[in-house]
C-alpha cells in the first residue's frame, strides 16, 4: 500500500471479523463510519465490493490536520486514497450522515469501528445507530462493531459507551460469534486526540438467528 490512514495505528479487533468474511461468501461488505479507508482499502484490495458511509466531509476530501505532537498535516481523504491505491472502482462512498438514512441497501456484510460513541450520534438513541447497522445487513449476512466503552464518569451517563455485557440487549433476535472485551490500554496519540490516552472496547460479531 502506497498510502497509510491517519488511524492506521490504532488497535483493533479487525483481523478476528475478517477471518469471518473469509470464511463465508461474502461478496459485499459495508463499512459505517469509513473515515479515510483503514478498513475499506484492505476490503477492496481483497476483492469485495465495498459500500463506505462517512458523514465527515474531510475525511472523505481531505483536508489539513493537527497530527501528534501537534505538527499541521494533511488528511490524503477517502477519495485520493482510493485513487491512489487503484481500488476506486471497487468502492461506492455514501456521504452522510447513518442517522439520517432512512432507506438503506443491504451487504452481505457490516463493519463499524468506534464510530457510535461520537458525540453527534447522542442526539438520538444508540438503538436507532444500531437499527441502522441491522437494516445494512443482509438476512443471511454478519455485522461486526468494534466500540468503545466507559473510562470517564461522564461516559457512564451516555447509553453510546456499553458496559460489557450490554450490547446483548441490542441482538436480540441475533446470535452473537464473538463477544470479547479488553481492559483499559493505553492507545498511542493520533489524530483527533493528541495524547497518550486510555481506551476499553468492546466487540461483537452477529449473525441473525
Ligand atoms: C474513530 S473514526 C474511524 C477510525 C477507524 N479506526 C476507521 O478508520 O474505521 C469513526 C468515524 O465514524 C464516523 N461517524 C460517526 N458517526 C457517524 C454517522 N452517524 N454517520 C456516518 N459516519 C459516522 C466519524 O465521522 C469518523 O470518521
Amino acid at each position: 500500500m502506497k498510502t497509510r490512514s491517519l488511524w492506521q495505528d490504532t488497535k483493533t479487533f479487525f483481523p478476528l471479523f475478517s477471518a469471518e468474511l473469509e470464511r463465508r461468501r461474502v461478496k459485499t461488505v459495508c463499512v459505517v463510519g469509513a473515515s479515510d479507508g483503514k478498513f475499506v482499502i484492505p476490503l477492496a484490495e481483497h476483492g469485495y465490493r465495498v459500500l463506505a458511509i462517512e458523514r465527515d466531509p474531510q475525511a472523505v476530501h481531505g483536508g489539513p490536520v493537527t497530527l501528534p505532537g501537534h505538527v499541521p498535516g494533511d488528511m490524503l481523504g477517502l477519495r485520493r486514497r482510493l485513487d491512489i491505491e487503484r481500488v476506486a472502482a471497487n468502492v461506492d462512498i455514501i456521504e452522510a450522515d447513518l442517522l439520517e438514512q432512512d432507506v438503506l441497501p443491504t451487504c452481505d456484510a457490516v463493519w463499524t469501528s468506534c464510530s457510535w460513541h461520537y458525540s453527534v450520534n447522542h442526539r438520538r438513541p444508540l438503538a436507532d445507530f444500531i437499527g441502522r447497522l441491522h437494516a445494512l445487513c443482509a438476512p443471511t449476512g454478519i455485522l461486526g462493531a468494534e466500540y468503545m466503552m466507559p473510562v470517564r464518569t461522564r461516559h457512564t451517563t451516555i447509553e453510546h459507551y456499553l458496559e460489557k455485557g450490554e450490547i446483548r440487549r441490542y441482538f436480540e433476535r441475533w446470535r452473537l460469534l464473538w463477544e470479547a472485551y479488553t481492559p483499559t490500554f493505553v492507545e498511542d496519540p493520533h489524530v483527533e486526540k493528541l495524547k497518550p490516552h486510555i481506551h476499553r472496547m468492546g466487540f461483537v460479531v452477529a449473525e441473525r438467528a
